[in-house]
């Protein structure tokens, strides 16, 4: 009989330590903290939130930060703030978690998708190259998976051109490139901070820039009950009353308490998650098929809290196994955080092909672009970012540093890979959609 749990042989992990993944952590303080808005009924006050974004800024590194209530907002924010408007061209990843980019369709430009590296999973800065045009106003950066794209090369070709660089942090809370914390490299940067993400509080997000244009124009467009105390610059201060966007995005303070007590804490979960997450790699290293998706020792980069971590899958070592009946014979050795894949690539979904959301007679991407110009691109030309998706799958996310706890986890990925010939001769390949829209289920479940 097999080995392989899948194959009826005996499981490893037949009692999962939930202590392990616990997320996010809640501490006395932060109940506390919680109550404390509750009895004082400050929930859609602004005070906390205030000394949130001081905070928030301070530990980045920024001159402000503004507070939303999610990170799809504060992208929207940010764009507006970047001055993105009609007919100009963002440049975005195309794979990613779509509120990268969506959001610009409602201020009137549009998106054009570039691909990816496929080591890191980020933006490929010669893949942004070609797609610059005359109308490029922005470059989208996600540090996906918490791994920071290669700024310095990013940010050289964007002031060269004069574009803005927006980083999108929603995966990369504390990553550092090269020493320096993401989300300080570009012009402005918009975190999640939903309840999933690395830096939980709740439902939020976070805008963070240097640039007070930046700062106020996205309180002008978003944040109306600041414009009185906030606004200064002059061309904003005339509009002031109304939110320029027809949008309200203040945070709510029960988030905020949380965000505050969270930032205590969170410099010493990094530490703990990256040990923990390590020593979980460190355990598979030579193992065949399988490769962390981790930045390299000496690079001076850093993957903060290790949102959403994902191993790099190498069929040709295994015998050609598909990646699907790989994760399969995982998860049943007990490993229930072994889904194949990550997001779908943006360029396959009808929003930047066919769908014409604001009832233009024509498709949304091409009604925001310029007469002469169609950005939407060739499949042919995205070929890492289309086809990446059955070379990734999902790993636990361990939050606490338990060597012991971790090893069955690391022994049943060793075992699958070391018994992948058992799996051949059942394979029925992967179907051809692997990955999903978001990060949090990570299969197209059919
Ligand atoms: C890369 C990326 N950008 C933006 C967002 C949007 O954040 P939110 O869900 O808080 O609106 C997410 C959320 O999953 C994300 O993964």
């Amino acid at each position: 009989m097999s080995k392989l749990a899948l194959l009826g042989g005996s499981q490893i992990i037949t009692n999962q330590n939930e202590e392990l993944f616990l997320w996010p952590i809640v501490t006395p303080e932060m109940e506390e903290a919680v109550l404390e808005v509750l009895r004082k009924r400050k929930i859609s006050s602004m005070d906390i939130t205030v000394e949130f974004e001081k905070e928030y800024a301070e530990w980045l590194g920024v001159k402000y930060a503004l507070a939303h209530n999610n990170g799809t907002s504060a992208i929207h924010s940010s764009l507006f703030g970047l001055g993105i408007g009609r007919g100009d061209e963002v440049i975005c990843p195309n794979m990613t978690y779509w509120a990268s980019c969506v959001p610009v369709f409602s201020l009137g430009g549009t998106v054009v998708l570039a691909d990816i590296d496929p080591d890191t999973l980020c933006i490929d800065p010669q893949d942004i190259e070609r797609r610059i045009t005359k109308r490029t106003k922005a470059i989208v950066v996600v540090h996906y998976s918490g791994v920071p794209a290669d700024m310095d090369v990013i940010i050289a070709l964007a002031r060269k051109r004069n574009i803005a660089v927006l980083e999108d942090c929603s995966h990369s809370h504390g990553s550092l490139y090269k020493g320096q914390m993401t989300g300080t490299f570009g012009e402005v940067a918009g975190f999640s901070l939903t309840s999933v993400k690395s830096f939980p509080i709740g439902e939020g997000g976070m805008l963070a820039t240097n640039d007070r244009q930046i700062y106020e124009r996205a309180i002008a467009f978003s944040h109306y009950a600041r414009h009185n105390d906030f606004l200064t610059l002059p061309d904003l201060k005339t509009g002031a009353g109304v939110p320029w966007g027809g949008y309200k995005y203040r945070l709510n303070q029960l988030c905020s308490a949380i965000g505050r007590v969270q930032l205590k804490s969170y410099p010493e979960q990094m530490v703990e998650i990256d040990r923990a997450m390590n020593a979980f790699w460190d355990m598979l290293e030579g193992v065949p098929g399988i490769r962390s998706h981790r930045p390299s020792e000496g690079s001076g980069n850093t993957k903060g809290g290790w949102y959403n971590p994902l191993g790099h899958y190498n069929r040709d070592e295994l015998g050609g196994l598909s990646i699907t009946r790989f994760c399969a014979a995982v998860q049943a050795e007990g490993v229930t955080a072994c889904e194949p894949g990550c997001n779908i690539a943006l360029q396959t979904h009808p929003l930047f092909n066919t769908l014409d959301v604001y009832g233009d007679g024509k498709p949304t991407i091409l009604a925001n672009a310029h007469p002469e110009t169609d950005p939407r691109q060739d499949p042919q030309t995205l070929p890492v970012s289309t086809g990446i998706q059955a070379k990734m799958f999902q790993v636990p996310w361990f939050k606490k540093l338990d060597p012991e706890a971790i090893k069955p986890f690391a022994a049943a990925f060793r075992k699958v890979a070391e018994c992948y010939e058992e799996l051949l001769p059942e394979d029925p390949g992967d179907p051809e959609q692997i990955g999903s829209w978001g990060t949090s289920t990570l299969t197209v479940k059919r």
